[in-house]
């Protein structure tokens, strides 16, 4: 799939969501996340339909109909990520978050009253997080704030997620942190996804919870959900990233059980669609993904 000019990469499709969604405050999933500063990681043709807010969603219903699948677990991974970074640095004080393969997530600008109580660390590839840092920058004038956010550029397919945060001076390894790696487990080979999730064990504080989005496999979805699941993943499979892991939440906790990581809540997107009043948003009814908080007991694991 080809934007109007050049390729689009998932970062910059999760931007353009987003930015779409910004011009509908009373839309239900822009209650769940509101993000004004999204459409700077836009190249101009979204900011041309942005431009037209009457035009926006009719627009990308027709020319991003793929994308709009996944619309609500977009919306609904993040703002359930940050509710749990809520609970942990109001009931565990936890003062560092790590967003693996943070993408244009404009967390940092969009939650300063959390960011003012942490160190916020950014994981990504080099050239995602060149671009980041130059759009936050001007985002976030605020000095106070800027030195609280730390881009990290690494491909975490050659090194751990230890050797890049290690770069950054102001992270502490021996105190827990909370991560979250939303919208990045399945585009990972299985070996490389157990692989996170073993060093996530072995080589952070006890304490330390890490929140993370998975592709179900079609034996835990309903029928109806199968085509959707298909469309989604062609769709970024013709981006270039095709989707290559999926889990069920069983396989899942007996795997990280192995690795010294307890599951703290496993949720399925669709049941959580449903609670926060999302039934009557089509692409709510169509979530193929889980949302899972594992939290590291054990420094045991080798
Ligand atoms: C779909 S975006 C998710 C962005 C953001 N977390 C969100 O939920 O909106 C996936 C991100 O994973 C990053 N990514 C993919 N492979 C990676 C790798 N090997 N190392 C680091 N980041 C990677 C991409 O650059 C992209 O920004």
């Amino acid at each position: 799939m080809y934007k109007l000019a050049g390729k689009l990469c998932t970062a910059e499709a999760v931007a353009a969501m987003r930015g779409a969604f910004a011009h509908y405050p009373s839309h239900p999933l822009t209650k769940l996340l509101y993000d004004p500063y999204a459409y700077r990681f836009c190249s101009f043709p979204f900011n041309l339909v942005f431009f037209f807010p009457p035009l926006t969603i009719p627009v990308f219903k027709f020319y991003y109909r793929k994308l709009m699948l996944c619309a609500s677990s977009l919306f609904i991974r993040s703002y359930k990520a940050e509710k749990w970074l809520d609970q942990y640095i109001e009931e565990h004080n936890m003062d560092q978050c790590v967003l693996v393969a943070a993408g244009y997530d404009t967390f940092s600008a969009r939650r300063k009253d959390l960011v003012d109580q942490l160190q916020v660390f950014e994981v990504d590839l080099p050239n995602v997080q060149k671009k980041k840092r130059e759009v936050m920058v001007q985002v976030l004038a605020d000095k106070s704030v800027t030195e609280r956010i730390h881009y990290v550029g690494a491909d975490l397919s050659k090194v751990s997620l230890l050797e890049a945060l290690t770069t950054s001076d102001a992270f502490d390894q021996q105190k827990p942190a909370f991560f979250s790696m939303l919208g990045l487990s399945y585009y990972l080979q299985k070996d490389v996804f157990y692989d996170v999730l073993k060093n996530f064990s072995k080589d952070f504080a006890v304490g330390s919870v890490l929140a993370v989005d998975v592709l179900l496999t079609d034996e835990s979805l309903a029928h109806e959900h199968l085509q959707y699941k298909r469309h989604i993943m062609d769709f970024v499979s013709a981006l270039g990233e095709p989707m290559v892991f999926e889990t069920n939440l069983d396989e899942l906790k007996d795997k990280v059980a192995e690795f010294g990581l307890k599951v703290v809540e496993s949720r399925l997107m669709n049941d959580m669609a449903g609670e926060l009043g999302l039934q009557n948003d089509p692409s709510s009814q169509k979530c193929c993904y889980a949302f899972v908080l594992f939290e590291n007991i054990s420094s045991d694991v080798k």
